[in-house]
C-alpha cells in the first residue's frame, strides 16, 4: 500500500499532509506532519496541485480556503471536529452589540461559517502573541472555553469573553487521572495541551501546542514525560527520542475522527480522487480574511 501510496502521489503531483493525531503509519508516510499552525503554512504554500489532508474537516476546509485553485482531498469526509461546531452564531451578535471594538477570536478549529464572522484566527500556538498583538480590549473568544481562558490569563490586559466550547477528548481528562499517572512517576514532567480544563493546566510543567510537545520533550535533558494530550503524538515521540519514556493518561485519550484517515483510505482517495473538499465561493471569501491576518500576524 505505502509503494502504491508513493507512486500515485508522484504520478499526480499530489502532496500529504497529516496532523500529529492522525494514525501511525499515515503520519510515516506523510509529505509534512505538523500541527494546525504548521499544516496550515504549508497548505498555504505548496506547489502541489492536489493536497492530501489527513485531519479533520476544518483542516481540509481552511487548507481549501487558502488554496482554492487546488484540488483538497480528504481520506474520510465524515472526520469531524464537534468542537468546531460549538458557538451559536447569535452570540457574536449580541456581544458585537454590547462592546463596539469588539474581536471575534476563533480558534481554527471552527467551521468555515464561523470564520467568516471573525476578525482573526488563532491556534493553539500562536493564540496568546496574536491576541495581544490586537488593538482591540473586548475579545470574544470561539469556540474553546479552555484555550481562550488559558489566553486570558497569559493576556491579563484584555477583557476576554470565552465561548463555552470545548474538544470532548481533552476535556473529558480529569485532574484525578493526571494525578494518577504523576504518582506512579513523580519525577516526569506534565506537558499538557491548553485545551485541556484548567485545574488540569495549573498542575502541569508545560503548556504547549501538540509541536511545542514534541519540540519541548526532544529538547529536555529528562527522559521520562507524562503527555496530555491525543496519544496520536506518541508516534513522533518515540520515533525521535526512542530512548526516552512517554506515560499517558489511562485511557490513552483518542479522537475517533483522526483515526479515520487510515492508510487504505488515503490510497484509495488518491486512486479515485474523490472526496473532494468543497466550500462556496462566497464563504470561501469571506473565511479567507481571518486565515491570511493569522498567517500575517503570526509571522
Ligand atoms: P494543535 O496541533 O494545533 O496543537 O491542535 C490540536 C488539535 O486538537 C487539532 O485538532
Ligand atoms: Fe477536535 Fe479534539 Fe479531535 Fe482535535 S482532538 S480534532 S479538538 S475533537
Amino acid at each position: 500500500m505505502k509503494d502504491k501510496i508513493e507512486r500515485l502521489k508522484k504520478q499526480k503531483n499530489a502532496v500529504i499532509l497529516a496532523h500529529y493525531y492522525a494514525p501511525a503509519e499515515v503520519q510515516e508516510i506523510a509529505d509534512y506532519v505538523g500541527d494546525s499552525y504548521y499544516l496550515a503554512k504549508i497548505a498555504k504554500k505548496t506547489a502541489a496541485e492536489i493536497i492530501v489532508f489527513c485531519g479533520v474537516s476544518f483542516m481540509g476546509e481552511s487548507a481549501k480556503i487558502l488554496n482554492p485553485e487546488k484540488k483538497v482531498l480528504m481520506p474520510d469526509l465524515s472526520a469531524d471536529c464537534p468542537m468546531a461546531h460549538m458557538v451559536a452564531p447569535g452570540k457574536i451578535e449580541q456581544l458585537k452589540r454590547e462592546y463596539e471594538d469588539l474581536a471575534v477570536v476563533c480558534y481554527i478549529n471552527s467551521t468555515a461559517a464561523l470564520k467568516c464572522l471573525s476578525d482573526v484566527c488563532v491556534t493553539s500556538s500562536n493564540a496568546v502573541n496574536i491576541v495581544r498583538s490586537l488593538p482591540n480590549k473586548n475579545i470574544f473568544f470561539i469556540p474553546d472555553r479552555n484555550l481562550g481562558r488559558f489566553v486570558a490569563e497569559q493576556v491579563p490586559e484584555k477583557n476576554i469573553i470565552v465561548n463555552d466550547g470545548c474538544c470532548p477528548i481533552h476535556a473529558a481528562i480529569t485532574a484525578e487521572q493526571l494525578m494518577q499517572i504523576k504518582a506512579a512517576h513523580p519525577n516526569a514532567p506534565i506537558l499538557i495541551h491548553p485545551e485541556c480544563e484548567p485545574e488540569l493546566l495549573a498542575i502541569s510543567d508545560f503548556i504547549g501546542s501538540t509541536a511545542e510537545i514534541i519540540d519541548y520533550a526532544a529538547k529536555s535533558e529528562r527522559n521520562e514525560f507524562i503527555i496530555c494530550t491525543e496519544s496520536g503524538v506518541d508516534y513522533k515521540l518515540m520515533t525521535d527520542n526512542p530512548n526516552k519514556t512517554f506515560y499517558y493518561p489511562s485511557p490513552w485519550p483518542c479522537c475517533t475522527d483522526m483515526k479515520l484517515n487510515t492508510l487504505e483510505a488515503v490510497l484509495s482517495v488518491l486512486e479515485k480522487e474523490d472526496n473532494e473538499v468543497t466550500v462556496d465561493r462566497s464563504v470561501s471569501e469571506r473565511a479567507l480574511r481571518p486565515l491570511d491576518r493569522m498567517l500575517e500576524l503570526g509571522r
